[in-house]
């Protein structure tokens, strides 16, 4: 199907150029949220925060295309990062700041079919972390 080819293409593409856009996208991230680098105190190689992120990548494919386990894993993880103190209003912005790593680093190549599709998955991911 056309729509989650072009996610999986601009993830693809983003790590061809790009390599690991972990640290790029926790910039974004505590740019907007600043109270929250504090929460990665254990953190202190990188790895949470990169598994965090490959964790979300994967929630996001699936979440795209077959969505075995993608919607009640999100609505999960908004639950479960209550407990580290992360506010549900943060989720969007990760989502955002992920979105926005891949359009800069994909420059001109960022299609107007990107743009289209990640607008609307991330109007289906953000109305996961709505309170229920
Ligand atoms: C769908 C979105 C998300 C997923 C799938 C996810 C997943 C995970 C996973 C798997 C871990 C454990 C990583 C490890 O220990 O190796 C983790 C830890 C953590 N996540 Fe997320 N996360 C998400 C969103 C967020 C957001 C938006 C924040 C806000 C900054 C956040 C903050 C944290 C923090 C602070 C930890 C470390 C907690 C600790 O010290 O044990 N996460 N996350």
């Amino acid at each position: 199907m056309p729509d989650e080819t072009i996610i999986e293409r601009s993830l693809a593409l983003a790590g061809e150029r790009a390599g690991d856009i972990t640290p790029q996208v926790y910039e974004r991230l505590f740019a907007r949220h600043p109270d929250m680098l504090a929460l990665f105190v254990r953190d202190k190689t990188g790895s949470v925060r990169g598994e965090m992120l490959a964790r979300t990548i994967d929630v996001i494919l699936d979440f795209a295309q077959a969505n075995s386990y993608g919607e009640n894993f999100v609505r999960c993880e908004v639950v479960t990062h209550e407990g580290y103190g992360v506010p549900r209003e943060v989720f969007p912005n990760f989502f955002t700041a992920i979105t926005e790593v891949l359009r800069d680093v994909l420059g001109t190549d960022w299609s107007p079919g990107m743009e289209r599709e990640w607008t609307a998955l991330l109007s289906r991911l953000n109305a996961l972390c709505e309170p229920a």
